[in-house]
């Protein structure tokens, strides 16, 4: 049994997997709300809340899976990347809990946990796999040849993908995050009502920066009324850019590696269009591709746990190291 905790961006989550991948339960409590008026994540205000949140969410977690405390056998908490004073809270409440009960902690990266949220029961997916990684915070190739270790093949040099759709939904007035919003506005446009360039850099890399000004741009040239009126073709055809460069790239990736299945993860791999442009690939399942702590205590079972007490140090990382 291990409870997982996740605080790195502006969502507290627990979750009970169990050691062969199932999911007991999964509590996420989303501060979306609260930070939307400022339009993006306030980290200072996204720590608070943590603090608030990680022992109701914990206690949740354990409640609904019908677990007590005495029945956890591992803690799993996100070490890497986020914001350090929200991944300190995550940290701090998972050292807390496995001081007090003498047990093992793992510390777990965020990127490799959302890689891990394909392997979860009911259909657990088996490297080797070139992996599409698509969050708010990051984009990136990775070739998977083996539970808990992957290969960067290419990153975003600038924007990421989720990045992206957050930055067109504020230009269209959808508020955040904007990905899910322009996702379901654009089954009502048109994909080429409007025609947006996909940056093309060398090797496996994005670029999404020049996409945002393009939408900026035409949003301009366009004025509030006119924009306003075209708003379902404006996000069509800009989710479908942003769509293309993904499927286009990660195609190239599984060519180069010859790691031929294809499996896509994170916020972004919610995307309905995304989704069916890659009828051959493997997607993390809905409820787990935005921040969950089940991906978190699935990923603990191919990381190495730090017995107790030598955890009592152990750090957040902000940035991918
Ligand atoms: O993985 P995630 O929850 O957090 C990070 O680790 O960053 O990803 C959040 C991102 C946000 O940018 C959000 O707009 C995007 O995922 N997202 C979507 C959809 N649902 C969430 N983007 C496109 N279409 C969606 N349906
Ligand atoms: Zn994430």
């Amino acid at each position: 049994m291990i409870l997982g905790i996740e605080t790195s961006c502006d969502e507290t989550a627990a979750a009970v997997v169990t050691e062969d991948g199932r999911v007991l339960s999964s509590i996420v409590s989303s501060q979306a709300d609260l930070h939307a008026r400022f339009g993006g994540v306030v980290p200072e205000v996204a720590s608070r809340r943590h603090l608030e949140l990680v022992t109701p969410v914990v206690r949740e977690a354990l409640s609904a899976a019908h677990v007590q405390l005495d029945g956890v056998e591992r803690i799993a908490v996100t070490q890497g990347p986020g914001l350090v004073g929200a991944l300190l809270v995550g940290i701090s409440a998972a050292k807390a809990l496995a001081w007090g009960r003498g047990l093992p902690l793992a510390p777990v990266d965020h990127l490799e946990g959302h890689v891990a949220s394909l392997y979860l029961a009911p259909e657990p997916l088996d490297p080797p796999f070139t992996c599409l990684l698509v969050t708010g915070g990051h984009t990136m190739l990775l070739a998977v040849r083996e539970r808990g270790d992957s290969e960067r093949l290419g990153t975003t040099l600038d924007d990421a993908s989720g990045e992206a759709f957050d930055k067109g939904a504020r230009l269209l007035g959808l508020g955040y995050p904007g990905g899910a919003a322009i996702d379901r506005l654009a089954h009502e446009g048109d994909q080429v009502a409007f025609e947006f360039p996909v940056a093309r850099v060398p090797g496996l890399d994005f670029s999404f920066s020049g996409l945002k000004t393009a939408l900026l741009y035409t949003v301009r040239d366009l004025g509030p009324e006119e924009t306003n009126a075209r708003r379902a073709d404006l996000a069509a055809s800009y989710q479908h850019a942003i769509v293309r460069a993904l499927v286009q790239r990660v195609r190239e990736a599984a060519e180069a590696t010859g790691l031929e299945r294809i499996a896509v993860v994170g916020g972004v791999a919610a995307n309905s269009e995304l989704r069916a442009a890659l009828p051959d690939a493997a997607f993390a399942p809905l409820e787990l591709c935005t921040d969950n702590a089940a991906m978190i205590a699935s990923c603990s079972r191919y990381v190495e746990p730090l017995p107790y007490p030598r955890y009592r140090d152990l750090d957040a990382y902000p940035s991918v190291p």
